[in-house]
């Protein structure tokens, strides 16, 4: 398994970008609940709590997976891209129609918010075109291949309910019940950033930890089960149903990133490489806020009986918390600090390997500043989530502050890699190698 060759993949100047401008998503999503008001600890579908919620999901994870998936695709999945240029035209679009999007929610401006909406819409389109070929059939293929196909069939249904459910808002053609949010919710999170983070899971983890001596047994089992699971349920959740459908969805819907779970797990503690860099202790962090979410899903399927203050939204707020920003999240910081190095390294210093000093990969990024990244916004994670249960609004506009706080590092940290020069870390000279340093 190997990260192949980044050569075949689009220049560094067209995928740095969406690294780049990802945790400015998740810094507004801080900052949004660090201004959370009693409406947030009521209602799940409060315009702060949305807009947090589009922050993160599309500003931050799915402005990431953009840039991995343009990188992944033609250079480890053996796709490619139609166009170059259309997709520095997608960046574009983005930037502009997610922060648009973000402020129309958070004003509750519906107007604003249909034409952001179109404007979103277009990025996914634009976003399309180019992933489908790079990316491959859901069919045939790797693991991790046929798990981003199969997502991008979910945010292509997200984003249209999505804007389905934005034109009701406006024209006032139904209502936007509760179980028509949960199913366009769930074709978003589990659909697209579920998939997404378990497909690129099976290619990067056993991958960077050196896993050789054990293999996953069931991706294909768990894609087709969990992909089913999807679909069946957030159409059942759309129609509104009573508790007992809901948990059985809810069963459903868990059990194949429940099984993912494991099959992670057992890779990881197969691994040869004792030591855990960031990315191994973000998977086993990332895997500590899936469980939880997992627990927080059911209880908050069962409803109003088993939630704390009988208020639902808080457990639902929690549910989201965890899922969104300590498991794909979680995830997604912990590949980042592996995956950007190597895309600089390859780009800006192979070529002159072995002809003057270059550094290597560890030099292009701060294992320490990665580390404190990663422990900033998994503490975050779980003030935030914890304020939430709680009902205590400090709690949860504290955990508000320290996800902006690592967004913040997380950011530096990314711009540090792509734009510093970066030296070489002096090694002791071997015996019969030249001294060029
Ligand atoms: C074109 C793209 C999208 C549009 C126009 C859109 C629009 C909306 C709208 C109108 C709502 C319901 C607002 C309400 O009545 O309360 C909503 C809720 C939600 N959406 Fe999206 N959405 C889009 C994409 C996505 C994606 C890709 C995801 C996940 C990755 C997602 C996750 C969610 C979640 C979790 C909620 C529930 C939020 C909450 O209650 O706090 N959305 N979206």
């Amino acid at each position: 398994m190997t990260i192949a060759a980044p050569g075949r993949g689009p220049a560094l100047g067209l995928v740095a970008p969406f690294f780049l401008a990802a945790p400015a998503g998740l810094l507004a999503a801080g900052l949004i609940l660090a201004f959370s008001n009693g409406d947030t600890l009521l209602a799940i579908n409060a315009p702060r709590t949305v807009a947090a919620t589009h922050a993160a999901v599309i500003g931050w994870l799915t402005t990431a997976i953009f840039g991995a998936i343009y990188q992944l695709g033609p250079a480890v999945l053996g796709g490619r891209l139609i166009s170059t240029r259309l997709a520095r035209i997608h960046f574009a679009v983005h930037a502009a129609a997610v922060p648009t999007f973000v402020w129309a929610i958070w004003r509750w401006d519906v107007v604003l918010m249909s034409v952001a909406g179109v404007g979103l819409v277009a990025s996914f389109v634009l976003f399309l075109i180019n992933a489908v070929p790079a990316v491959g059939s859901p069919w045939r293929g790797t693991l991790p291949s046929r798990y981003l196909a199969a997502s991008l069939g979910f945010v292509a249904l997200a984003a249209g309910f999505g804007i389905t459910w934005v034109g009701a808002l406006e024209h006032l053609w139904f209502p936007v019940t509760m179980g028509r949010l949960a199913g366009h919710a769930h074709l978003g999170l589990l659909g697209w950033l579920g998939l997404t983070v378990m497909g690129v899971a099976y290619q990067l983890v056993p991958m960077f930890n050196v896993v050789q001596r054990k293999y996953p047994v069931a991706g294909g089992h768990i894609l087709a089960f969990t992909s089913s699971a999807i679909v069946a349920g957030a159409l059942i959740l759309m129609t509104d149903p009573g508790p007992w459908v809901r948990v059985t969805v809810a069963v459903a819907m868990t059990a194949g990133p429940a099984l993912w779970g494991v099959e992670m797990l057992r890779l990881m503690l197969a691994r040869s490489r004792r030591t855990l860099d960031v990315q191994g202790r973000a998977t086993f962090v990332a895997l500590g806020f899936l469980a939880v979410a997992i627990v927080l899903g059911m209880l908050a399927a069962v409803g109003e009986p088993v939630s704390p203050g009988g208020e639902p939204a808080r457990i639902l707020l929690a549910y989201g918390i965890t899922g969104i920003s300590g498991w794909a999240g979680v995830m997604l910081i912990g590949n980042s600090y592996k995956i950007l190095p190597f895309l600089v390294w390859y780009h800006r210093y192979r070529q002159f390997a072995g002809i003057r000093p270059v550094p290597v990969v560890a030099d292009i990024y701060s294992e320490g500043v990665a580390r404190a990244t990663l422990a900033i916004h998994s503490a975050a994670t779980a003030v935030a989530a914890a304020g939430a249960l709680l009902g205590e609004l400090d709690i949860l506009r504290t955990g508000g502050v320290l996800l902006a706080g690592g967004a913040a590092l997380h950011l530096a940290s990314l711009a540090h890699i792509v734009l510093a020069p970066h030296a070489p870390t002096p090694r002791p000279v071997g015996p019969g190698e030249v001294a060029t340093r």
